[in-house]
């Protein structure tokens, strides 16, 4: 990806993760956020960190299906964003839901499996926001790096499942980002299955070891 297509990508990904915030703020200064203020703003907050989740777990089927390669730096960004909308959506649930109420909130989380499950959702988020830095890659290691971002996945089934739990009957949002978490993750099994398949088909034959092993072999004078 050239400089300019990552700076038009980058912009482009900050005015649309920006968007909710700023409907948010516009709604609450004109008196806009309904009935219920409290339960609009939790679940506009959280229905954008399930789709920045989404959109940072779309980039690997994309390349992998239509060719398209985005850099490392977009899915940091998008999945940075979804940790800041889920750190707001998780304090409006302690300070205007509960009051930093600390008895009431670990009653909730222990009695309610869709507080369970967020609460472990956000919190697996954590170290992945912590690593996500250049720095941090280098310091761990590029597999070491890899195995933990691969979290991404349990935090993509936890969210959904949230969200399938909480929902009332009839909604039917819910089973459509499950069924897209499902074809995500499905492409990325079916990459993996074809990939251990051919390795399997095409062992290494010795002649093919002696190539490997030859240049490490000092020339005979
Ligand atoms: C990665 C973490 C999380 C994601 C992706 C997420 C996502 C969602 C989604 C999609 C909704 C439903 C939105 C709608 O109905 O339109 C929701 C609602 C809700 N979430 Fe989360 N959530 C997360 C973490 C949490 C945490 C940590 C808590 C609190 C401990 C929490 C508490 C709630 C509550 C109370 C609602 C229901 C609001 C209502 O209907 O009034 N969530 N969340």
């Amino acid at each position: 990806m050239s400089r300019r297509t990552r700076i038009i990508v980058k912009g482009a990904i900050w005015g649309v993760a920006l968007l909710p915030l700023l409907t948010l703020f516009y709604r609450y200064s004109t008196d806009r956020l309904g009935p219920n203020p409290i339960s609009y703003a939790t679940n506009l907050l959280g229905d954008t960190t399930l789709r920045l989740l989404l959109a940072s777990l779309a980039l690997t089927p994309l390349r992998m299906m239509f060719k398209i390669s985005l850099q490392m730096s977009v899915r940091r960004l998008l999945g940075l964003f979804a940790f800041f909308y889920a750190c707001l959506h998780f304090t409006i649930w302690i300070a205007v839901d509960h009051f930093f109420d600390w008895n009431e909130m670990m009653a909730d989380v222990v009695k309610r499996p869709y507080i369970t499950v967020g609460v472990l959702a956000l919190t697996l988020l954590m170290p992945l926001a912590a690593t996500s830095t250049t720095r941090m890659i280098k310091r761990l290691g590029g597999k070491t790096w890899r195995r933990v971002h691969r979290l991404v996945y349990v935090i993509g089934v936890l969210a959904v499942l949230h969200y399938l739990w909480l929902a009332k009957k009839g909604v039917n949002d819910p089973f459509v980002y499950a069924g897209l978490l499902a074809i995500l993750l499905g492409v990325r099994l079916f990459d993996w299955a074809r990939r251990g398949a051919r390795s399997r088909r095409q062992p290494i034959s010795p002649t093919n070891r002696l190539v490997t092993i030859a240049p490490s072999v000092p020339p005979k004078p």
